[in-house]
């Protein structure tokens, strides 16, 4: 699986579960909605001190616990302003194993 680096088994982040990573030196932070997996750099691009982690959940976005941005689970984008918008990574699960696209 060229590019993807396994993070985890599927039992870590069950349905509607959320964990954050460290992989490569990057805080990703892996959500399970419905049994589809995101991927998303942990540490919110405003003030880069707070973790989307704790982030309130719309849909596939999530709101930053700090000041309320809400970035896009799919693409990454800031709702606030471009220059907000953050990394995603795909997700791919092989039998128990969950991979992150994170040299793609
Ligand atoms: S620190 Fe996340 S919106 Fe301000």
């Amino acid at each position: 699986m060229e590019g993807y680096v396994a993070v985890a088994k599927t039992e870590e982040v069950p349905k509607d579960g959320r964990k954050r990573f460290e992989v490569e030196g990057k805080r990703i932070t892996v959500f399970n909605i419905d049994d589809e997996y995101f991927a998303i750099l942990d540490t919110c691009p405003h003030k880069k001190t707070a973790p989307l982690l704790r982030g309130r959940l719309d849909g596939t976005a999530v709101h930053c616990p700090n000041h309320g941005y809400r970035f896009d689970l799919k693409t990454g984008e800031c709702n606030v302003s471009p220059d907000f918008n953050t990394s995603v990574f795909p997700v791919k699960v092989d039998g128990e194993i969950i991979y992150l696209g994170i040299h793609l």
